[in-house]
């Protein structure tokens, strides 16, 4: 009988443990874009210093935190699948706490749509009240004391405070991500994320250069400035510091380290923004400059404020400081009235100059954006063919390229150990490189040989430690 009872209260005591230890983990699904990826870590900042704990698998947390994205169609209905999903863990146990936040949020009547169509969400927060978490968390607490439902906080500020306090746990290492803007102010026709991220605001210079010291003091190999046109920073400021200037800043903090930005918009990319990369040794010859379209129609529609003989003109003034500067883009298809002879112009614009890499994109009308209401929407066929071309395009200059790289030995920071035994790391220009090595490795700078490539992956091997 003893020993029966003692196996009962040694059930219990597990059942409670595992409860209690669930209660205290959060778990942070991120959708979307490096701002994303880098909230999300503030989000753990937060939850961390509220005493939480991350746990690996969603299964393991009371809190679960979903940072989304709304950018296109595919994204929404992917999130919106991984949302259903939640019913049967808060089912399971309904003291977990269920958060969505992020950019789906912000849209017109979404945080209703999202409240009424998943009834166990818990707490709905906009973009402006990401850092009201802590705070809600504890109302929410409050509120279920009383036995009273959920929490909907989506302010339409367009134009909140930027929190310098909030607390960041990093997840990337050796890269540190460092936000120099919030918002856009750029109206792209086809895009939401001036509707859902509000106007443009610049950090203070000091601010940034701070974050950007201490990080180097605590060990970040690579810093990456983010903000949605990092070319347009300091506009919104009186102080006259520009992204020029920021760079110059930055240019003169001692030590090896990398630097890097996104995203780059072709309006604004300065010749004096060029020439300060090209000289500066830590910064990466690397730079993200979307065209989106080939077409002079196109981009007048898309308000992309260049055509395609300034966008090479400036692809040129970039090659011409550094030949080897890898360019990346995004590039879109079916924009609306985008005709054969439309696309045949981005097709030959992505020839002429052959970008290291792109991400190509099927356009998804947004609700409440100028383009989604343009006439000649392009049927989904027509647009699966356009891009299937794309990206075979592409896919080939990218595997030409790759050859080229054969036989060279580049720096590269290592960046992680996917598997015992091997790592991967950037170029300068920005190539990932797989190579064997070990993890001890990580976030060191070593010379790597590439010995081959397979489509538009390189291979090498370390020829020194740097
Ligand atoms: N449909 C498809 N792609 C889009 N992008 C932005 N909005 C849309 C949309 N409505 C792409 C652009 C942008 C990238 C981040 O996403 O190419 O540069
Ligand atoms: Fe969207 Fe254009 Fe702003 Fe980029 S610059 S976030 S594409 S509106």
């Amino acid at each position: 009988m003893a020993a029966i009872i003692e196996n009962m209260l040694a059930q219990c005591a597990r059942v409670i443990y595992t409860k209690l230890d669930m209660l205290n983990k959060y778990y942070i699904e991120t959708f979307g874009c490096q701002m994303n990826v880098h909230e999300s870590e503030k989000i753990a900042g937060m939850l961390e210093s509220l005493g939480y704990a991350p746990a690996a698998t969603r299964e393991k947390a009371g809190v679960i935190v979903f940072n989304t994205c709304c950018i296109r169609d595919t994204a929404e209905q992917k999130i919106a699948g991984n949302i259903g999903e939640l019913k049967v863990l808060k089912r399971a146990d309904k003291s977990r706490v269920i958060v969505i936040a992020g950019c789906m949020t912000q849209q017109k009547g979404a945080a209703e749509a999202l409240a009424e169509k998943f009834p166990f969400i818990d707490i709905v927060l906009g973009t402006a009240n990401l850092y009201e978490l802590p705070n809600k968390l504890k109302e929410l607490n409050e509120r279920r004391a009383r036995h009273r439902g959920k929490i909907v906080a989506v302010d339409d500020n367009d134009r909140p405070p930027i929190d310098e306090s909030v607390p960041v746990t990093r997840t990337s290492y050796p890269n540190a991500w460092v936000n120099i803007t919030y918002g856009c102010n750029n109206f792209c026709t086809y895009c939401i994320v001036p509707y859902v991220r509000g106007r443009e605001r610049s950090r203070e210079p000091e601010a940034i250069i701070g974050e950007i010291c201490s990080l180097l003091k605590e060990g970040y190999k690579e810093i990456t400035l983010l903000g949605q046109n990092v070319d347009s920073y300091g506009n919104d400021r009186e102080d006259g510091v520009g992204f020029a200037e920021l760079l110059r800043r930055i240019a003169a903090i001692e030590g090896k380290f990398r630097l890097r930005f996104m995203t780059s918009h072709p309006k604004d990319l300065s010749e004096e923004v060029i020439s300060i990369i090209a000289k500066t040794p830590n910064f990466c010859k690397n730079i993200h400059l979307p065209v989106q379209a080939g077409s002079d129609r196109i981009l007048k529609e898309m308000n992309r404020k260049y055509d395609r003989a300034a966008y090479l003109g400036l692809v040129d003034t970039i090659r011409r400081y550094m030949p080897d500067c890898g360019l990346t883009s995004d590039i879109m298809v079916g924009f609306p009235g985008e005709t054969e002879e439309d696309f045949l112009d981005t097709m030959d614009l992505v020839r002429k100059v052959r970008y290291h890499n792109a991400f190509t994109f099927v356009y998804s009308p947004r609700k409440g954006t100028v383009a989604a209401s343009m006439p000649d929407q392009i049927p989904y066929a027509v647009k699966k063919d356009r891009i299937t071309r794309l990206i075979a395009l592409q896919n080939e200059i990218t595997e030409e390229l790759s050859g080229d790289f054969a036989g060279k030995t580049y720096e590269v920071l290592v960046e992680d150990a996917p598997k015992p035994g091997m790592l991967c790391g950037r170029t300068d220009c920005g190539r990932l490189v797989n190579f064997a090595g070990d993890a001890s490795l990580v976030g060191e700078f070593v010379d790597v040989r590439i010995t081959r490539n397979k489509a538009s992956a390189l291979y090498g091997e370390i020829v020194k430690n740097g």
